[in-house]
């Protein structure tokens, strides 16, 4: 067993961070993160209480999309450090008593990658199958409808060996076949080269599709174009969300599993459909975690997001542990999307998110409530979204707000940083350590009574009679009431009070719940009443 394992399966009850390594830490003012501010800035993190990071991508990459686009699996991006300070933070994080978990990109490389370069040297080359290939449709023109992720065809014609090759998102993210076995071993020895390394796992980057329909069948059309499992009037039947790929995790289980302490799958399970997601945990054999992108794109109301945690319970096969998040680096941050900016609701968001029973990502400023960033035009950074009105991808891919200070603490005052860096006047870490009830302070005590109660274990969550837009429910020995309207409600007695999300600290005998306030309490030996 590893040094310092935490007891099997960590995942349960723990709360994992994301962390997208070129905005944490900047040490060479180049004015990118990298993986020495990772190591120089461990402690934060222990503090915090989290039990586990998940590094958006390391690898090298000629970064059309960040790092998503891989040039190289077994090896770190010469920006962000080498492999050897990449052991150097799994040892660091290890003694601290957490665990790294690297993003993998399965679904594509980069077209700079040199099977890439060898498939498209000549139709006959050795890794020519390693990739999407096909001849026009038979009246010319793309093989199918399909469509990439900025809504233009997905099929790419490449003179040379005079075909088309497919990219699900860019044209430099060619899209692997894994119809050829070939690509099977590729990856189970990248795994194993990772694992190796006391890698603790993955976050699995578009795990939904990875085969393609092998008859290339043109995808209908969408009925309801909200839903995410369709794609720009299209429903993603055939370029996506094949059965085959529940193969992949299968196997890949299996090599996690021979590792002591096992290693983690938590997959980017991008649908809306709850059987679908809860397919994605087979019989305890695929993904011990899937990402529950329902919850994530929920209003904000106690009905919408309460329905999708009622859902979730009653799909997910027997033992399967849910995950919960609110902010990532595709989605941007919760405290914008969801709160406003309002200081309430942001706390009152922590405060659900901290007590849903299973595994809970948090995104890195989500504990000091780090808003959206409005990026202008000049400075943005994201190709797949450059032409987004709102403020494409970027917003959420900003520094971590360190201090109040030029450079925010990120990098220096001269640097300029590859992304502007928001009010960090407003909110930073520094000043939020300083005050007794700031939101990092309340995060903090958040996840440390997450782990007192849930750790190692998946609570079981039990909804409650609530006021109308209230969500009141149990989980574990915890009563949690949670008020998204902007008046006064009352409140279901409980024996004894342990948080509130702002405010002063009810007593057990208090009888009301502030506007847009969650409290957490514990059931008396009367069981709690409504009154
Ligand atoms: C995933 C990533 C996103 C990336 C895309 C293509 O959705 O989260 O950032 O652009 O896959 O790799
Ligand atoms: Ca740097």
């Amino acid at each position: 067993m590893d040094d310092n394992a935490r007891p099997e399966p960590w995942w349960h009850g723990a709360v994992l961070y994301q962390l997208y390594v070129r905005s944490w830490q900047d040490t060479n003012d180049d004015g990118y993160g990298d993986l020495r501010g990772i190591i120089e800035r461990l402690d934060h993190l222990s503090w915090l209480g989290v039990d586990g990071i998940w590094l958006s991508p390391t690898m090298p990459s000629p970064d059309q999309d960040w790092g998503y686009d891989v040039s190289d699996y077994t090896d770190v991006h010469p920006e962000l450090g080498t492999l050897a300070d990449l052991d150097e933070l799994i040892a660091a994080a290890a003694d601290r008593g957490m665990v790294v978990l690297l993003d993998l990109v399965p679904n594509h490389t980069s077209s700079a990658h040199p099977w890439f370069v060898d498939a498209s040297a000549a139709a006959t080359s050795e890794h020519r199958d390693y990739y999407v290939w096909a001849d026009p449709a038979p009246g010319g023109g793309p093989p199918s409808n399909w469509l990439d992720s900025t809504g233009r065809t997905a099929w790419q014609w490449d003179d040379r060996t005079e075909q088309y090759y497919l990219h699900n998102y860019l044209p430099e993210q060619p899209d692997l076949n894994w119809w050829d076995s070939a690509v099977h071993r590729e990856f189970r020895q990248i795994l194993e080269f990772w694992f190796d390394r006391r890698v603790a796992g993955f976050r699995i980057d578009v795990a939904h599709g990875l085969y393609k329909d092998e008859q290339l069948r043109n995808n209908p059309p969408a009925e309801d174009d909200a839903s995410l499992d369709n794609r720009f009037g299209l429903r993603s039947v055939y370029n996506a969300n094949r059965p085959e790929t529940h193969g992949v995790f299968r196997d890949w289980r299996q090599i996690a599993q021979g590792y002591t302490p096992a290693r983690l799958l938590l997959g980017e399970t991008w649908t809306g459909d709850f059987d679908r997601l809860a397919r994605f945990y087979g019989d305890n054999d695929e993904l011990q975690l899937a990402f529950n992108f329902p919850f994530t794109f929920s209003e904000f109301t106690a009905p919408a997001l309460s329905g999708v945690v009622e859902q979730t319970m009653a799909h997910l096969p027997a033992g399967a542990c849910p995950v919960w998040m609110a902010s990532n680096h595709d989605v941007g941050r919760f405290a914008t999307r969801w709160c406003g900016d309002d200081e309430r609701k942001i706390r009152l968001a922590l405060l659900v998110l901290a007590t849903l029973p299973g595994t809970v990502v948090l995104y890195y400023g989500d504990e000091i409530g780090m808003a959206n960033v409005k990026v202008p035009l000049d400075r943005r950074r994201d190709r797949m979204t450059i032409e987004d009105p709102s403020g494409g991808r970027d917003r959420g891919r900003t520094p971590m707000q360190w201090d109040a200070c030029a450079g925010a603490g990120f990098t220096s005052a001269q640097t300029k940083p590859w992304l502007p860096i928001g009010d960090n006047a407003a909110r930073n870490v520094a000043d939020q350590r300083g005050e007794a009830d700031s939101t990092l302070a309340f995060c903090r005590e958040l996840i440390s009574l997450r782990r007192t109660e849930f750790g190692n274990s998946i609570a079981p969550y039990q909804p409650l009679p609530s006021p109308p837009g209230c969500w009141v429910y149990q989980v574990g020995d915890l009563i949690v009431q949670a008020n998204f309207t902007d008046q006064p409600q009352p409140t279901r007695q409980v024996g004894e009070i342990l948080m509130a999300s702002y405010g002063e600290q009810p007593s057990s005998g208090s009888v009301r719940l502030e506007p847009w306030q969650g409290v957490v309490g514990r059931n008396g030996s009367d069981g709690g009443r409504n009154d």
